[in-house]
C-alpha cells in the first residue's frame, strides 16, 4: 500500500443468518485531502464487537442498518498524523470508529482524545472503551447494584461479562455466577474470582444451573438473549434487576425465530425490573470511570484476555468467530 493510500472493510451484502468472511471485502483507496476542521488518524488497533452485527442486516435495530457497499464501523485506536482541527494535534492518541487503516474525522461522534494513563493503548477499545464501560455503567446505573447482592452474568468470559463479574466481586457481591461455553472458559472465570462458573454446553448444565439458581439472583447481567433471561426469571429475587446488555445468541436469528419470554408473570410478584442500555448514554461519566478502572487493572484487581490478529485482512474472520464461541477475550486487529 502506498503512503497516500488506506484500506477499509466494506460490507458486500446484507447478511442473512451467521456472518461469513465473504460478506466483507477490503477496499483500497486514496487517503482523502483534509477539509478545515478534520484530522487524519493512523490506526494501530481495530476491535471486533458483536453489536456490529445488528447493523449488517436490514430491519430495525438500535442503530440504522448499513447499505451494501458501505464501510463498516467498529472501534479503533491510533495516532493523529495530520490535522486541520484545533482540538486534535499531530501526535495525539485517539479512540474513534472505523474498520480501516486510517480514519478522517471531524472530532464529532465517538471520538476520544486519550489521556496518558500508562496503559497499553489497545485497552482504550477494550476495558477502557465500550466493553468495560458497558460493564461499569450496566452494573452501577442500570442495575443499581449494591454490595451483598448475588449476580448472574451471561457470556461471562467475554470482555463485557468478565469485567462485569469482576467489578461486582470487587464492589461487594455476595456471589458472582458466570455462564460461559466450555470448561476452559469456565476455569478462567473461577481463576479471576467468579464464585461459580457454569458451562452451558455441558450435558449437566440444567443440574449446575439449578444449584446456582437455588440462592436466587438480585441482578442478571445478560449479554446473550431471551432464552437465558427466560430461564433466570423464576429465580430472580424480590426487586431483582435484569440488565439487557446484548443478545449475542439472537443477533443472527430472524426476528420471528428468536425465543420469546414466557415467564413474564414473575415480574409481578417479584417486582422485577428489566432495562436495556446503550452505553453512549453514559459518555459524560466515561473519563472518571476509565481512570478508576485503569487503576484496578494496573493493580491486577481486574483481569482481561486479548486475542490479537495481524492485518486488516483478518478482520472478517476474527469478527465471524465471535458468534461460534471461538473468541475468548477481546478480539483485536493489529493494523
Ligand atoms: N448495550 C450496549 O451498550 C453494549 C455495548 C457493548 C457490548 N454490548 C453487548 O455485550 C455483549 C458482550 O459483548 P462482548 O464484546 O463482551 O462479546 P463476547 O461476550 O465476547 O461475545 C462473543 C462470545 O459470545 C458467546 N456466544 C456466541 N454465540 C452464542 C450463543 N449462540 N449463545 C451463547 N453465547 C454465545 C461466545 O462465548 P461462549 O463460548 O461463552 O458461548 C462468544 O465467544 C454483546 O451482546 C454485545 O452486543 C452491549
Amino acid at each position: 500500500m502506498a503512503a497516500d493510500e488506506m484500506e477499509r472493510v466494506v460490507l458486500v451484502r446484507h447478511i442473512d443468518g451467521m456472518p461469513t468472511p465473504d460478506d466483507f471485502r477490503i477496499e483500497r483507496l486514496a487517503i482523502p485531502d483534509l477539509a478545515e476542521g478534520q484530522f487524519l488518524a493512523k490506526n494501530h488497533f481495530v476491535s471486533c464487537d458483536p453489536g456490529t452485527r445488528s447493523r449488517l442486516s436490514p430491519g430495525a435495530s438500535y442503530a440504522p442498518p448499513l447499505p451494501p457497499g458501505a464501510p463498516v464501523d467498529g472501534f479503533c485506536v491510533g495516532e493523529v498524523i495530520a490535522s486541520r482541527n484545533d482540538r486534535f494535534a499531530v501526535g495525539d492518541h485517539v479512540a474513534l470508529s472505523g474498520w480501516a487503516t486510517h480514519v478522517v474525522s471531524n472530532g464529532r461522534g465517538y471520538c476520544l482524545k486519550l489521556p496518558d494513563l500508562d496503559v497499553p493503548e489497545q485497552l482504550w477499545i477494550g476495558l477502557l472503551g465500550v466493553p468495560g464501560m458497558t460493564a461499569w455503567f450496566g452494573l452501577k446505573r442500570v442495575a443499581q447494584f449494591k454490595a451483598g447482592e448475588r449476580v448472574l452474568v451471561t457470556s461471562a468470559a467475554g470482555p463485557v461479562g468478565a469485567t462485569a463479574g469482576q467489578l461486582a466481586g470487587l464492589w461487594g457481591a455476595s456471589e458472582v455466577i458466570g455462564i460461559a461455553g466450555g470448561p476452559v472458559k469456565c476455569q478462567w472465570l473461577r481463576d479471576i474470582g467468579f464464585t461459580t462458573a457454569i458451562d452451558y454446553k455441558a450435558a449437566d448444565f440444567e443440574a449446575q444451573f439449578a444449584v446456582a439458581a437455588a440462592g436466587g439472583f438480585d441482578v442478571m447481567f445478560d449479554n446473550v438473549g431471551n432464552a437465558l433471561i427466560d430461564r433466570a426469571l423464576p429465580h430472580m429475587k424480590l426487586r431483582g434487576r435484569i440488565v439487557v446488555s446484548g443478545q449475542v445468541a439472537d443477533y443472527n436469528t430472524p426476528n420471528d425465530a428468536i425465543p420469546g419470554l414466557h415467564n413474564t408473570r414473575e415480574f409481578i410478584g417479584r417486582r422485577l425490573r428489566m432495562e436495556g442500555m446503550v452505553v453512549f448514554d453514559d459518555l459524560p461519566g466515561f473519563a472518571a470511570a476509565q481512570a478508576e478502572l485503569a487503576g484496578l487493572i494496573k493493580a491486577g484487581s481486574v483481569q482481561y484476555r486479548e486475542e490479537i490478529f495481524d492485518g486488516l485482512a483478518r478482520l472478517p474472520e476474527a469478527f465471524c468467530g465471535l458468534f461460534t464461541g471461538q473468541s475468548f477475550g477481546r478480539r483485536l486487529i493489529r493494523v
